[in-house]
């Protein structure tokens, strides 16, 4: 049998891939060597979410009397919470492998290797047999960055030093945990082990934590963090590894930061060795495939879509990547365009950012107008945050007149950050946007009352 298309990998770029492929009439074979849904579902975005919630709700009881409601031996149970954990990934993965089996996806579960191209097609190889496609598409995913940092390697091997794949699976809290990068993974596991009661230190090489978030509300998340017992590190360099340990240096003095658990969370690096991308010379560079807007690689019939492209590592790019290259394989023309694509990090509050911020604009030389809002501005804000003192910012092209970018470190931004991603989408002017009624008393209001400061 020839198929269509082979999909390598069944993770959120795979697995959406294939269903679309499918619907589409094409004949078509993902091959997953794990479950379906790849790391999102199985040991990401999911499970991680499901802990934080546990987290927040426990959070809520413990300082309910804030609200005015007291409640007595309020308990975090984390066997029960990675228990929910399990039944929720499963739930998901069963979901994923129905919506393929009614679209016609046909899935192997095996460990898929590119073996060259015959006249007949991409020859495949998985569990000894050759499956044969007229296309391939890439979506072999990312996995944990191990830097060569001295004693890591042993230690990942004992299990003191865990990537995010065993930080959810833990049954028993470390009463000392040491995380190694302060980007999303770190500080989203941090928040959680915190809640659950570790004692956190976050060490991190740059001079702040988040990324490329803007830095003023990265500095408010850093202090609500510090507030709830989180010690930072920054501008920390780590040395080695030991049995019991983290070795540092900051500002030239040697550290010694003793832990239970290590979390290394210092970025992910793309799956392409070992997959056999150079019997088909699948250019890649810094370890990642190259593709254009369309996801092509620079092989005519092979695509790669998802973290494998090293572009954006996030799920949402990676199904949006997924369609663009299947409408381009059945003649559709689509392109993936990058400029607001939103990111979250989960953490309490959430801190979400689409598009540019007052730094990236600024150094692209953009005129832009910054208008800055505490997020108390909105009602509903104020009556579900006591104390609260999040911000949202806006950033707005003067020359266009258009929304260019915008942040929120606020509770329910990763629900409405999209406002912002669509205005930007659809490149709406200000006075476009102050035509559109908001839900009242929404949080999201605050987009609102920022354009109308313009
Ligand atoms: P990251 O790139 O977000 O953060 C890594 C951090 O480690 C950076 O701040 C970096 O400066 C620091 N670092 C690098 N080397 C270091 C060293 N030797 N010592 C100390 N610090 C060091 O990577 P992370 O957190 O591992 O996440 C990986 C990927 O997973 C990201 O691309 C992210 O987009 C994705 N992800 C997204 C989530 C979300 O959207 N909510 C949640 C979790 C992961």
């Amino acid at each position: 049998m020839i198929y269509d298309l082979i999909v390598l990998g069944g993770g959120p770029a795979g697995y959406l891939a294939a269903e679309r492929a499918g619907h589409e009439g094409l004949k078509v074979v993902c091959i997953e060597k794990r479950e379906v849904g790849g790391v999102c579902l199985n040991e990401g975005c999911i499970p991680t979410k499901t802990l934080l919630y546990s987290a927040k709700t426990y959070e809520s009881a413990i300082h309910g009397d804030k609200y005015g409601v007291t409640v007595e031996g309020a308990k975090l149970d984390h066997n029960k919470v990675i228990d929910r954990k399990e039944k929720v990934i499963k739930t998901l993965v069963s979901g994923v492998s129905a919506t393929l089996k009614a679209n016609h996806a046909e899935v192997i579960k095996g460990d898929g290797v590119i073996k060259g191209r015959t006249a007949e097609g991409f020859n495949v190889e998985v569990n000894g047999e050759i499956v044969i496609g007229k296309r391939l598409l890439i979506a072999t995913g990312s996995s944990p960055a191990v830097p060569p940092i001295e004693g890591l390697k042993d230690q990942l091997a004992s299990g003191f030093v865990m990537t995010s794949r065993e930080a959810l699976e833990l049954r028993e809290i470390p009463a000392k945990l040491a995380v190694i990068g302060g980007g999303v993974i770190g500080l989203e596991m941090a928040s959680y082990y915190a809640s659950a009661g570790s004692e956190v230190t976050i060490i991190e090489m740059l001079d702040h934590i988040a990324g490329q978030n803007d830095a003023e509300l990265v500095k408010l998340l850093q202090k609500g963090y510090e507030k709830r017992g989180m010690k930072f590190l920054l501008g920390t360099k780590v040395t080695a590894i030991t049995s019991k340990s983290v070795l540092c240096e900051k500002d030239g003095q040697k550290l010694e930061i003793e832990a239970d658990k290590v979390l290394l969370s210092i970025g992910r690096r793309a799956n392409t060795a070992g997959i056999g991308l150079e019997s088909i010379n699948v250019y890649t560079e810094r370890g990642a495939i190259v593709t254009d807007n369309r996801m092509r690689t620079n092989v005519a019939e092979v695509y790669a879509a998802g973290d494998v492209n090293g572009k954006s590592m996030l799920a949402h790019t990676a199904y949006r990547e997924a369609e663009v290259a299947i409408n381009n394989i059945v003649g559709k023309k689509d392109v993936m365009r990058y400029s607001a694509i939103p990111g979250v990090i989960y953490t309490t509050p959430e801190l979400s950012s689409v598009g540019e911020t007052e730094d990236t604009a600024k150094a692209k030389g953009m005129d832009v107008k910054v208008i800055k809002l505490p997020m108390r501005f909105s009602g509903r804000y104020l009556a579900e945050n006591e104390g609260g003192d999040g911000i949202a910012k806006l950033i707005v092209n003067n020359k266009t007149k258009t929304v260019v970018g915008g942040q929120a470190l606020s509770n329910y931004s990763s629900e409405f950050i999209i406002a912002l991603g669509t205005f930007i989408e659809a490149e709406l002017t200000v006075d476009d946007i102050k035509q559109i009624v908001f839900p009242h008393p929404t949080v999201c209001e605050i987009i609102r009352e920022a354009i109308f400061q313009y």
